[in-house]
């Protein structure tokens, strides 16, 4: 990859296409989910090589407990696995691993487990990988709200909601990726999107590749990111 890319800082990235990816193969939808957990491993690795700060991986959403709960089940099964086999790979790498999203709603084994890899990753530097689990931007905003509410605070401003989000000291991801062709959010990181360049691609989850996050980032290298003003290379009325 050349040099001159912008690599953002913080990158998003709603995996989505599981489902549709197995089906294509007559399988079921939990293989679909095994192979995209691969995917998920080694976009990190790519992320953290090429230098990006923060990765958020949209894992779970506050909506996805609409599944059967087998599937559920499955997808909580499957996170805990991983998390587990991977904790010396993770330290090696220097990976810090996070949540965001309202963990404590989870089944107990899956939240201790979550709380396990984040204690022993936390003085990591190299990356934080943030997966986004039982999370919903509106429950986000909410959860902010209240807690603001609780402190007696009686004129809310944007920046008290900013700082009271679930990980606070997280810059606004610059470039959000989806794939699988929806054109939609979905509920994720509602607040930190607001001026987000966004990626679509029909790509579904399982078959990410490095090509396709360096085309990803490569076409946000070429995005004017104005934020409400005027490109700087347009001058004076
Ligand atoms: C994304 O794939 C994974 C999760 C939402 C957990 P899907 O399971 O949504 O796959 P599709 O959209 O049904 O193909
Ligand atoms: C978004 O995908 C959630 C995750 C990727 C975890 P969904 O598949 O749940 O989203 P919709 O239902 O297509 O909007
Ligand atoms: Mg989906």
């Amino acid at each position: 990859m050349s040099d001159k890319l912008k690599i953002p800082t913080h990158l998003g990235i709603i995996m989505d296409g599981n489902g549709r990816w197995a089906k294509l193969r007559g399988l079921k939808r939990t293989k679909g989910h095994e192979e995209g957990a691969k995917v998920a491993e080694n976009v990190i690795e790519w992320a953290s090589d090429m230098g990006i700060r923060y990765l958020t991986l949209y894992s779970f959403s506050t909506e996805n407990w609409k599944r059967p709960k087998e599937e559920v089940t499955f997808l909580f099964s499957l996170m805990v696995r991983y998390l587990e086999s991977r904790l010396n790979k993770i330290i090696r790498e220097n990976v810090r691993v996070r949540f965001t999203g309202r963990i404590d709603e989870l089944p107990e084994n899956v939240y201790n487990v979550c709380k396990r890899i984040e204690e022993k990753s936390k003085n990591n530097t190299k990356i934080d990988v943030i997966l986004a689990v039982n999370y919903g931007g509106r429950r986000e905003i909410v959860d902010a709200v209240n807690k603001l509410i609780s402190q007696n605070v009686n004129k809310i401003t944007i920046e008290d909601i900013s700082n009271n989000l679930y990980l606070p000291d997280v810059p606004d991801p610059e470039l959000i990726i989806r794939t699988s062709g929806e054109i939609r959010l979905s509920n994720f990181l509602l607040w930190q999107s607001a001026y987000s360049e966004l990626y679509f691609t029909k790509t579904l989850w399982p078959d990410f590749n490095k090509e396709e996050l360096e085309k990803a980032i490569i076409d946000y290298t070429k995005r004017d990111r104005r934020f409400g003003s005027i490109s700087s290379d347009e001058g004076s009325v």
